[in-house]
């Protein structure tokens, strides 16, 4: 697959572009974490009464004031914090951020962090006036919470949205136009482009932008489409209480940390769910005092990877000591240093109520510290149950992914945490077909499966997640003012050598014409290779 960087010189006539100077690029630098936020694009219908509209859409055109940033600006930092305190923006007042008793339909997919994301993002709604159905039909409002991890996940999403276009075209006049709106990873990942591809869609938002749910919402009943795909680098939503879906529940999911920095080399998560950051311990203990006073008798406590665990909220509790990573393994980001770690965290959480069971997920089995170990080992109510994602059997395969261990590593782990907590039920991830895995690497899986006697296994067939929407057939290059320019890689004429067809290759200038335009790329098709001078002397803007 070829990944190039160009550098387009822009001409500022007609439309045409441009000369491009090819590199080249490995595609993995070129994921952006988001490349728009916040935004509202015009919508596909016009909803509301004209009266409303004109007001919102001038008060949105006047923007925001020095007033409303010096505003924001001088706002407690614990005032901002709260959930509870809505600062509208310029554009709206306090009471059109409110739900109006609106019907909110949630339905989610993917993993427990969505489950827990649900109940986030209708605790938010809630607060700002909306109510809840379980009925889609009486729905004012359908939010899904999706997954990207694998095509076959987000396939899912783009067949039940076909579903919900036909209940929205059929939606009775005299009710309130039914809005729809994708949340979590997918629309992190395509951001865009579900607008695009589904104008019926009317709101997207992030796994960071849930606090935005509201104006999101308030937004999209003038008739527009918004999104927040913004993501954060402290946002753990640690003062939103999550509402429990179901008053009966026994057990419950507890958010300890969000995103992921290890970079796995197949895995999309670091992109839609973003740096990984710790909610500060107080505010989780204090919700599974809260879960305990209801009755629960069951909470699991969630992240990407739980025993990376860093609380540095407080400072007093800052050291010098670094993390002391599982013999043979290795990470892909510089050692963190300081906070609370997971071992506290679990020590303080398991002496709530001696008769609620703890399980966490998912471990990395890179930092698997003794001292974790010991505490489920001595603790009668953390389950002696671990999730200890492998993903494959053949060290040459985890290199690839860049899992930061070997298979022996992995075993050795196995052994010592068998030690450790004899009877421990230990289940795992697999990944089958990653690229260039051999049948010889297949065997190893099977044998580390067999080695083991694992209590479970998840095995998946493995999913190319794409980062960019251009194809391997297409390269990529930057016009004079830096924009980027993605056109076919097929072969061309050689301007500086008659009669000769070559390809674009890295260092290139190329002569571009530019046929579409999205907010921040050009697209075109190639007409020659050519040189800054040629160029210059044939397309001079005048
Ligand atoms: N294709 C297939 N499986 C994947 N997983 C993560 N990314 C992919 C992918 N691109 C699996 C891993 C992970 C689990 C949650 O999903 O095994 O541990
Ligand atoms: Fe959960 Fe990963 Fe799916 Fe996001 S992509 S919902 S983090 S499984």
């Amino acid at each position: 697959m070829h990944h190039f960087q160009c550098i387009l010189q822009a001409q500022r006539c007609l439309g045409w572009g441009p000369l491009a100077s090819v590199s080249w690029l490995l595609l993995r630098t070129c994921r952006a974490h988001s490349s728009f936020s916040s935004t509202t694009c015009p919508g596909p219908e016009g909803q509301q009464e004209d009266g409303v509209r004109e007001d919102f859409s001038s008060r949105l055109a006047t923007g925001p004031t020095f007033q409303h940033f010096l505003r924001s600006a001088s706002v407690p930092q614990e005032k901002l914090a709260s959930s509870d305190v809505v600062d509208p923006p310029p554009y709206l007042t306090v009471d059109e951020l409110l739900g109006r008793q609106r019907k909110v339909y949630l339905e989610t997919y993917g993993c427990q962090m969505n489950v827990n994301d649900t109940e986030i993002a209708w605790s938010i709604l809630q607060k700002s006036g909306y109510l809840r159905t379980s009925n889609l039909q009486e729905a004012d409002v359908i939010l899904l919470v999706t997954c990207s991890i694998r095509e076959k996940a987000e396939q899912t999403i783009w067949n039940r949205l076909h579903q919900l276009k036909a209940l929205k075209t059929k939606r009775l006049r005299s009710r309130v136009p039914l809005k729809i709106g994708i949340l979590g990873c997918m629309a992190e990942r395509l951001k865009e482009e579900i607008l695009n591809r589904e104008k019926m869609v009317d709101i997207l938002a992030g796994p960071d932008a849930y606090r935005d749910l509201p104006r999101l919402l308030t937004v999209a009943e003038s008739g527009q489409q918004a999104a927040n795909v913004l993501l954060s680098l402290d946002e753990t939503y640690a003062d939103v209480m999550p509402v429990q879906t179901s008053p009966s529940a026994t057990s419950a999911f507890v958010s300890i940390m969000r995103g992921c920095d290890n970079m796995c080399s197949y895995c999309i998560v670091p992109f839609t769910r973003g740096r990984e950051r710790s909610r500060p311990v107080a505010s989780i203990l204090e919700e599974v005092r809260k879960l305990s006073e209801q009755g629960l008798k069951e909470v699991t406590l969630l992240g990407q990877n739980v025993n990376s665990y860093r609380d540095n909220s407080e400072v007093q509790f800052n050291n010098a000591v670094s993390t002391n990573l599982s013999r043979g393994f290795s990470t892909n980001y510089k050692t963190k240093q300081g906070g609370l770690r997971f071992a506290h965290l679990l020590d303080q959480v398991s002496r709530i109520d001696p008769e609620m069971r703890i399980r966490f997920t998912s471990p990395h089995p890179k930092d698997f510290p003794d001292e974790v170990l010991q505490l489920i080992h001595e603790r009668d109510n953390i389950c002696k149950q671990i999730h200890l994602p492998a993903q494959s059997g053949s060290s040459r395969v985890l290199e690839a992914m860049r899992r930061g261990y070997s298979r022996e590593a992995y075993v050795e782990l196995i052994h010592h945490v068998r030690e450790s907590i004899p009877g421990v039920s230990l289940s795992s991830d697999f990944i089958a077909g990653f690229c260039g895995e051999t049948e010889d690497d297949h065997l190893q899986t099977v044998s580390l499966l067999r080695e083991v006697q694992y209590n479970m296994g998840f095995l998946f067939a493995y999913s190319m997640r794409q980062l960019s929407k251009r194809s391997a057939t297409e390269l990529c290059g930057r016009n004079d003012g830096n924009l980027k320019v993605i056109f076919p890689d097929v072969e061309m004429e050689d301007a500086t050598d008659s009669g000769l067809r070559v390809r674009a290759q890295p260092g290139d200038y190329v002569l571009v014409k530019i046929t579409s335009a999205s907010s921040q790329t050009l697209r075109g098709h190639v007409l020659c290779r050519t040189t800054l001078k040629d160029c210059s002397a044939h397309c001079s803007p005048e």
